[in-house]
C-alpha cells in the first residue's frame, strides 16, 4: 500500500510556488499578496490562520492578518472587503470559516471580487468551475486531486464515488474529478447502501465529517482512498476512513494528520499566485 505523503507532496508544491515567485518578482517588481480576514477567537481558526501566513510569508507572498472580535458588525467587514477588492497590492482575499452567527456568510463571500476569491467559494467560480471554465479552485479538493493525480496520472474512465455533498469539499470535488472524465458518484446520508457505492469505487474521496465511517470491507482491491476528515474523539484526531482497515486493502490511501491538510495551504497559496498571474494580464 502507499502512504501518501501529503506533507512531502505540500512541500514539493511550496517549492515550486517559491521560485514562481521570485520569477514573477523579477518580471513584475512585486509579489503576489494575500489578505486574510479572521473574526472572533475560535481556536482551531486561529491555527489555522497563522500556518497560513507562516507558509504565505515561507513562500515569498506578502501576506496580511486583519482580526475583528465576534462583535464586530456585518457592515464594517463587507466595507474592509470592498477596500481590499480595490487594493492593487491584494491579490487574494480569503475570510476565514465559521463566522458568527449574526454575519450574513453567503453576503461575505458574495462581496468578494471573484477574481481574488481564493477560497473558490464565489457563485462565479461555483459556476465557471462546474461549467469547465477557468476558475479559482476551492483549496481542500484542489488538494485531494492533485495528490490523486499524483498516484494516477490518467484518471479517465475511472469509477470515483464521494462520499459527502458540501460546497466546501464534496460538489467541488466532483467537478474536479468529472473534468478529468470519471464516472462520479455522490453520496451522502440519505444515500442508501454507502457500502455497495464504495465498493464500486476506484477512487473515494470521504468527506463527511463522520470518524472512520468507511471500513476495510467497503473497499475494493487497489483503490485509492483520500480521507478529508478531521474528527476530534476520545482516540485523538481521526479521519471519515478506518485507516487500519482500509490500508489493507487500499493501493493507495492519505493519513489523516499528514494527508490532505498540509496540501490544502500549499492550495491557498497556489490560488493567490494564480489570482495574481490572471490579474496581471
Ligand atoms: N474554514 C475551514 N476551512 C476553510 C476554508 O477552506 N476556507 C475558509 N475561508 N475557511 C475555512
Amino acid at each position: 500500500m502507499i502512504l501518501i505523503d501529503g506533507k512531502k507532496a505540500a512541500a514539493e508544491l511550496r517549492a515550486e510556488l517559491k521560485e514562481e515567485v521570485a520569477e514573477l518578482k523579477s518580471k513584475h517588481n512585486k509579489v503576489p499578496g494575500l489578505t486574510v480576514i479572521l473574526i472572533g477567537d475560535l481556536t482551531p481558526s486561529q491555527i489555522y490562520v497563522r500556518n497560513k501566513e507562516k507558509s504565505a510569508n515561507e513562500v515569498g507572498l506578502k501576506s496580511e492578518v486583519i482580526k475583528y472580535p465576534n462583535s464586530v458588525e456585518e457592515k464594517t467587514v463587507l466595507e474592509k472587503i470592498q477596500e481590499l477588492n480595490s487594493d492593487e497590492t491584494v491579490s487574494g482575499i480569503l475570510v476565514q470559516l465559521p463566522l458568527p452567527k449574526h454575519i450574513d456568510k453567503q453576503k461575505v463571500i458574495e462581496a468578494i471580487d471573484p477574481s481574488k476569491d481564493v477560497d473558490g467559494f464565489h457563485p462565479m467560480n461555483v459556476g465557471n468551475l462546474s461549467s469547465g471554465y477557468e476558475s479559482s479552485i476551492p483549496c481542500t479538493p484542489l488538494g485531494c486531486y492533485l495528490l490523486i493525480k499524483k498516484i494516477e496520472p490518467n484518471l479517465s474512465g475511472k469509477k470515483a464515488v464521494v462520499v459527502g455533498r458540501s460546497n466546501l469539499n464534496g460538489k467541488p470535488m466532483t467537478q474536479l474529478l468529472l473534468k478529468e472524465n470519471c464516472t462520479v458518484t455522490i453520496t451522502h446520508s440519505k444515500t442508501k447502501d454507502l457500502k455497495a457505492e464504495c465498493l464500486e469505487a476506484d477512487i473515494i474521496v470521504a468527506a463527511v465529517g463522520i470518524p472512520e465511517l468507511v471500513r476495510g470491507d467497503w473497499v475494493k482491491k487497489d483503490a485509492i482512498v483520500i480521507d478529508v476528515g478531521i474528527n476530534k474523539t476520545d482516540n485523538g484526531i481521526v479521519g471519515d476512513v478506518h485507516f487500519d482497515e482500509v490500508s489493507k486493502n487500499a493501493k493507495a490511501l492519505t493519513p489523516v494528520p499528514g494527508g490532505v491538510g498540509p496540501m490544502t495551504i500549499a492550495c491557498l497559496l497556489k490560488n493567490t499566485i494564480d489570482c495574481f498571474k490572471r490579474s496581471q494580464i
